[in-house]
């Protein structure tokens, strides 16, 4: 007998159908149940779309078919589920041929992408782990660009919560790192920042518009009304003249040095995080398209005015007022720009980065006023800044007190924002300079702050390694294996510099390295420092101090891994059931 066409199967005779009830076709192709109810035949994937238990052992009654293990429904006719959390289960067309029943053995859409964008907005809206995980293996599958993805997930944040979020800032941070991640590794990394993003949206008020005002005053009036609006903690007035100066057509780096001048309006504020959600909306952009810069820019806004600076905390007051120390020293930096000017071949990175690890804030605020006499770039400074910073991680003492790596890591990331937004802002504008530079002066006093935190410090691994593997993968597996336990901060860091000081690819780490944390139900600290430390081993490349800054990175991952993995095995399932993959094998045999 012929079949319908080549894409369907044969299930069985309508009797057979009509006396057994149900009936499941196996083959090249998803397991798919066949019903028959009260005079009309339905068929689906015959694997749960929650976690792929059979189906046919599920009961029947009323047009509603109900899963047994954790008691998802769903409508028969439509395979629509009335869970939210478990997913609608995919339905094939039925035809009954000469007495026979046929069902069609592909699941597919139209369009796949638009089905595919569609579930990951129904994922997002309810905050559906696994649909959204799902959507993401389909619109990755579809050859849908990362960066449109990204762009969706991206603008559902900043519509549907009132303020960036750390579900942004993780999303940015692993987007970021997308282009060195392998194909498996990319789907994992897009799902934890959707993810996130969906879980800081839950149960939120979405953002409320604003418009810009309707005059065009001067760059330098919308640059000083917006720190003038920071000052007062005036929100609405400080968005509506961001988003002036977005429709004004700032350029990209007249944007951050807007920002930045009023992010740096209180020191280090909430402890560098609202310097670092400005410097990732910036980076978000770059990913999506500066065409949002209004849907996502203004979402930084609310948390940079609110924020609380370090001058109203006693430890920057006292025994030595860094506060005071800072905007002695802001005074003087446009002469020494001016006076370093004429040096362009400053290089003294490395050196500077040692001295901001001093223990006197006038000798380490002298260090930075002399470097910019020599020529130093507002840029160099905060490359010098983030490589002391990732110092203070890589020689963090193991007597410290757990929470302390927070410390450590806060004046990290804060520093790699203020080096990523210090390149941004460039050199064109001296003006611009003066006041950017307080985000470094502010770095190296909250440096200053934590130096206990290497007291004593911790031996940084160098070449004497020989009792450790030297081939590259049985590096990485011992590598993963340490994180695995608990406390193996001293054996990553020893692995990590095993591996670079051999010569092998800084990249196979630093993917190992990925898989780490895309592994963990990681928090929001360790994506950080992961890509923070990315792009500071990008900036230093393969040397000594590269290699620090990655043992820095190793250190701080093995301090908090690992977890329960319950996110990486969300993503497993959705992954093996979107590949058709048999997650209940023995059950389902018939
Ligand atoms: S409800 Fe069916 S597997 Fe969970």
């Amino acid at each position: 007998m012929e079949a319908p066409s080549k894409e369907f199967a044969l299930a069985g005779s309508l009797e057979e159908l009509k006396l057994k009830g149900r009936l499941v076709v196996h083959g090249g192709h998803r397991p798919i149940l066949v019903i028959y109810d009260r005079g009309r035949i339905f068929a689906l994937d015959n694997r749960c779309p929650h976690m792929g238990f059979p189906l046919e052992r599920g009961s029947v009654e009323d047009g509603i078919l109900t899963c047994h293990w954790h008691h998802a429904r769903f409508d028969l006719e439509s395979g629509c589920t009335f869970d939210l959390w478990a997913d609608d289960v995919p339905i094939c067309p039925v035809e009954v041929r000469n007495g026979d029943v046929w069902v069609k053995t592909t699941f597919t859409h139209a369009d796949l992408a638009a089905h595919w964008h569609q579930r990951l907005a129904n994922g997002l809206a309810h905050d559906l782990g696994l649909v959204i995980a799902k959507a993401m293996h389909g619109l990755l599958a579809a050859g849908v660009p990362q960066a449109e993805i990204i762009r969706q997930v991206a603008l559902f944040g900043a519509q549907n919560r009132d303020g960036w979020g750390v579900g942004l800032t993780i999303l940015t941070a692993l987007a970021n790192i997308l282009p060195v991640l392998p194909e498996e590794e990319a789907y994992l990394a897009l799902y934890h920042g959707a993810r996130r993003v969906a879980a800081d949206c839950d149960g939120e008020a979405p953002r409320r518009e604003r418009a810009p005002l309707g005059s065009r005053p001067d760059p330098a009036a919308l640059k000083r009304w917006l720190r003038r609006w920071t000052n007062v903690r005036h929100r609405e007035a400080a968005e509506r003249t961001l988003l002036t100066a977005i429709a004004a057509g700032f350029s990209r780096a007249e944007l951050a040095d807007a920002l930045f001048a009023a992010g740096t309006e209180r020191a280090f504020a909430d402890t560098g995080h609202s310097l670092d959600f400005i410097n990732k909306a910036f980076e978000c952009l770059d990913l999506v398209g500066w065409q949002q810069a209004a849907a996502l820019l203004p979402a930084v806004v609310g948390q940079m005015v609110a924020a609380r600076g370090a001058e109203e905390s006693t430890a920057w007051r006292q025994p030595v007022d860094l506060v005071a120390l800072c905007e002695e020293s802001t005074s003087e930096l446009a002469d020494l720009f001016a006076a370093g000017r004429g040096s362009r071949d400053w290089s003294g990175h490395a050196a500077l980065a040692q001295e901001l690890l001093g223990d006197d804030p006038a000798s380490i605020v002298d260090a930075l006023k002399e470097a910019i006499r020599a020529g130093a770039a507002p840029a160099d400074l905060g490359q010098s800044l983030a490589y002391a910073a990732a110092l203070r991680v890589a020689r963090f003492g193991n007597a410290n007190e757990y929470a302390d790596w927070e410390t450590a890591h806060h004046a990290f990331t804060y520093a790699n924002a203020v080096h990523q937004m210090l390149t941004r802002i460039g050199t064109a504008n001296i003006d611009t300079h003066v006041t950017a530079v307080r985000g470094v002066l502010h770095g190296a006093m909250a440096l200053y702050l934590a130096r206990y935190l290497n007291v004593p410090p911790a031996r940084i691994p160098g070449e004497q390694l020989d009792d450790l593997p030297a081939d590259p993968g049985t590096i990485g597996a011992a590598l993963l294996d340490a994180f695995d336990r608990q406390r193996q901060v001293d054996v990553a860091a020893s692995l990590v510099a095993r591996h670079l000081t051999l010569g092998h690819s800084p990249q196979t780490l630093i993917v190992t390295l990925a898989h780490a944390v895309l592994r963990e139900d990681a928090g929001f600290h360790a994506y950080q420092m992961l890509e923070a430390g990315v792009r500071q081993y990008g900036a230093w490349g393969d040397t000594d101090e590269g290699r620090h800054i990655l043992i820095a990175v190793a250190r701080y991952l093995a301090a908090h891994s690992p977890t329960e993995r319950a996110s990486l095995q969300t993503a497993d399932i959705a992954r093996r059931l979107m590949r058709g993959g048999k997650l209940h094998q023995e059950a389902g045999s018939s």
